[in-house]
């Protein structure tokens, strides 16, 4: 069994299934006795999760959310994610800073070049070994939230808006085609759960 990778990121549109699909990749690793553990962006550390309920409900400048996303970010680097891969746990992260690119650039025009400024300074050497890209079109996805309800800012946000993210996902993915696999979340959930374990069997067989 491969070592390598250790550290995963999932992302895609709001409403692409990404909850049931973190079952299944918990449910792999506990089979085959790999170590992990699971956080979450913006989030995974006390700071984190006190931002996480200001920047998915308060309505604050695109810049000042980038930079929160980035403070919460570099406090989860530091205190979760570097000390857990040190100690050999496979680390899986439900959003990292694709979702920067996708939302805060993509989604609100913040420049790229910030972004991946405020990037090289939190990540330094840490980069994402693997990411699954829960993708589906625009017009189920949010559907998908109206029958949810109790939305967010962002799940509250227009067509465009949310097709914009997609399309922001799909270019990262086509750039780093090794990184990223990109999962059709527009399937049967047996069919997702199956392409699923056949990405992760790549990696841990
Ligand atoms: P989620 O936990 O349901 O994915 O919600 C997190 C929301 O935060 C989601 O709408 C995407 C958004 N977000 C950003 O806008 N930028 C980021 O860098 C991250 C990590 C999340």
């Amino acid at each position: 069994m491969k070592l390598k990778p250790k550290f995963i990121t999932l992302e895609g549109v709001d409403g692409a299934g990404k909850s049931t699909c973190i079952n299944f990749i918990k449910k792999y690793l506990a089979d085959k006795n790999l170590k992990s553990i699971f956080t979450r962006e913006p989030g995974g550390t006390l700071l984190g999760e006190k931002l996480r309920e200001i920047l998915l409900h308060d309505e604050i400048t695109p810049e000042t959310e980038t930079l929160l996303m980035f403070a919460a970010r570099n406090e989860h680097v530091q205190q979760v994610i570097k000390p857990n891969l040190r100690s050999g746990l496979i680390v899986i992260s439900d959003r990292f800073t694709d979702a920067t690119y996708a939302y805060q650039s993509g989604g609100k025009y913040v420049e790229v070049k910030k972004i991946t400024m405020l990037k090289n300074w939190v990540h330094e050497d840490l980069k994402p070994d693997l990411t699954l890209l829960f993708d589906l079109p625009v017009d189920v996805s949010l559907s998908r939230l109206k029958s949810n309800g109790n939305l967010d800012k962002f799940e509250r946000e227009s067509v465009d808006f949310h097709t914009r993210i997609r399309d922001s996902y799909l270019a990262l993915a086509k750039k780093e085609p090794k990184r990223f696999e990109i999962i059709d979340s527009n399937q049967n959930i047996n069919i997702i759960e199956k392409e699923i374990y056949l990405v992760l069997d790549k990696i841990f067989l």
